[in-house]
């Protein structure tokens, strides 16, 4: 069982988590070993009461819901994709992009046709088009999601736009607007009633910074 005298939180590795991590220290968390230039991956400091672990983005909401991390950071398209079983407590207003469905320039749906979907977000994306009640075959891949309908693997994709250049740069264009996302602070369920004034606490500062 995890040590109940820290607080365990999951960051996403890469420069969400860097993000993150830069507000929990500005927040009062501080373990400025997080950001060294080693391989390790558990970082603690006492003093605050916080243990981080750098974790694959899609990893952080399983080691909340299983209990191995209390708090977490995860951007609102893996919450929709995977739906873990934890609260969603605060929108960090960081990590912030949207998911969009996007296409060649000049694609024309032809409504007769099933339509091929080439996402990461298999779950979001069946979802959004039963709700338009369309015909689709999803073609589930892990990433470098844009290649697809470029080499007639897919007709759209449904994806993550941030700054628009990956589409640009593959000479794409979005066709469709599915979400607008940012990172989450999640909590484990059992975590939560367990630590609760501390994890409230956490919450507020981040919340107020
Ligand atoms: C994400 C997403 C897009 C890109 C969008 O990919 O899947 O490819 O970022 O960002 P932009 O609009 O600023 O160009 P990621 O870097 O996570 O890599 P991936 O190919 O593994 O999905």
């Amino acid at each position: 069982m995890i040590d109940s005298g820290f607080l365990n939180i999951a960051l996403p590795k890469g420069r969400l988590g860097e993000k993150v991590y830069a507000m929990l220290e500005k927040a009062g968390y501080p373990c400025p070993e997080v950001l060294g230039d080693s391989r390790k991956l558990i970082f603690e400091n006492p003093d605050a009461g916080v243990r981080y672990f750098w974790v694959k983005p899609s990893d952080v909401a399983i080691y909340v819901e299983r209990g191995a991390a209390d708090l977490g950071v995860a951007g609102k398209d893996i919450l929709l994709e995977y739906e873990p079983d934890v609260y969603e407590l605060t929108d960090l207003h960081t990590g912030v992009c949207r998911m969009a469905v996007a296409a060649k320039k000049g694609f024309k749906d032809d409504p007769e046709k099933t339509l091929r979907v080439a996402t990461k977000f298999s779950h979001i994306a069946r979802g959004y088009y039963a709700g338009k009640g369309r015909d689709i075959d999803i073609i589930h891949l892990n990433g470098s999601i844009e290649i697809a309908p470029i080499l007639g693997l897919s007709d759209v994709i449904m994806d993550i736009v941030e700054t628009g250049t990956t589409l640009r740069e593959n000479d794409l264009e979005v066709i469709e607007e599915v979400l607008p996302i940012s990172a989450r602070l999640i909590a484990n369920k059992a975590g939560y009633r367990f630590k609760y004034e501390a994890v409230k606490e956490l919450a507020r500062m981040l919340e107020n910074n």
